[in-house]
């Protein structure tokens, strides 16, 4: 399938990531359509788009009603629809039968796995995760991952066009719960919910732990170039040789917390606290 070139784009669901969406193609020069079933979401839209680039002019942004109207003459959809797997997929199906199968129908989803988006449809092989960080028009990264039926050539055409307005694409070679960066995520706070539970260090310092220590240095190489660089002129090799058995022993004493009733209450009353303290508001 030969894809056109990208210049006119519809934002499917206009929340929290399809504003921003919106805010970063129309920033990048593109012609955007958007459409959302939720009464007064077009003001809602366009006052969000002023918060968050309030210099951008607008010109280039008309909303529609209809998702038919919205996905007219576009080249690629992004969708930001609520994250249910059957409210996606009847999303899906309709965004399939009126479209031609040359428009790129990409999903902002958090969690769910692209083969599940493409069931029931006649055109899944340009169905695909283009999985931004929030708020897409200002982090960089975007996850992109094809389903069972998507084609290689979506993928590379979608990792191509978020190059061209400025993202940061890594491509999941597989489907995956929580695709990459969530997972990272996951493992990280798993420990942290556990370290405040077993009483080991406050909120706070846990925070801290992060911000004034490996989160300055993940700023820059990610875990994998600080292996290298950790390992001096041994590389990754001389750092896995002296520190693996050491990290083997902690990976052994991690603990999977379970995110019950007494957890969650037990956690936000201990950021509850933090907060207040450094006198933050949401
Ligand atoms: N919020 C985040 O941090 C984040 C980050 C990355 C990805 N995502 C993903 O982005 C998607 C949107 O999340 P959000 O946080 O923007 O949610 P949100 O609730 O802010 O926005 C969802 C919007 O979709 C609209 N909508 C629902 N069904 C629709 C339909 N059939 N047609 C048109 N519009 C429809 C709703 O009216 C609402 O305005 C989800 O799939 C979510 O997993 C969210």
């Amino acid at each position: 399938m030969l894809y056109k070139k990208i210049k006119h784009i519809a934002i499917v669901g206009t929340g929290v990531i399809g504003s921003s969406w919106a805010t970063l193609f129309l920033e990048k020069g593109l012609r955007v359509t958007a459409t959302d079933i939720a009464a007064g979401a077009e003001q809602k839209l366009r006052n969000q788009i002023f918060q968050n680039a309030p210099n951008l002019s607008q010109e280039l942004l008309t909303f529609e009603e209809s998702l038919e109207e919205a996905v007219k003459n576009v080249q690629f959809v992004q969708e930001n629809g609520s994250e249910q797997t059957d409210l996606k997929q009847e999303l899906f199906r309709k965004l399939d039968s009126c479209t031609p199968p040359d428009v790129l129908l990409v999903s902002s989803s958090s969690g769910i796995i692209p083969s599940l988006l493409q069931t029931g449809t006649s055109y899944p092989e340009r169905i695909l995760l283009g999985h931004p960080f929030n708020p897409p028009h200002l982090i960089p990264l975007v996850e992109v991952c094809g389903g069972e039926h998507t084609s290689d050539e979506a993928v590379e055409r979608t990792i191509e066009f978020y190059r061209s307005v400025g993202k940061k694409p890594i491509r999941l070679k597989k489907e995956i719960k929580g695709h990459v960066a969530n997972r990272l995520q996951a493992a990280l706070r798993q420990e942290a919910f556990y370290l405040v539970q077993q009483g080991v260090a406050s909120a706070e310092d846990i925070d801290m732990a992060i911000t004034e220590g490996p989160g300055l240095r993940w700023a820059l190489p990610g875990p994998f170039v600080n292996l290298h660089l950790g390992g001096g002129s041994g590389g990754a090799r001389h750092f896995l040789n002296h520190l693996g058995p050491a990290i083997q022993s902690w990976i052994k004493d991690l603990v999977r917390v379970t995110m019950n009733k007494d957890l969650i209450v037990m956690l936000s009353d201990e950021v509850g606290k933090m907060v207040q303290k450094k006198n933050l508001t949401a």
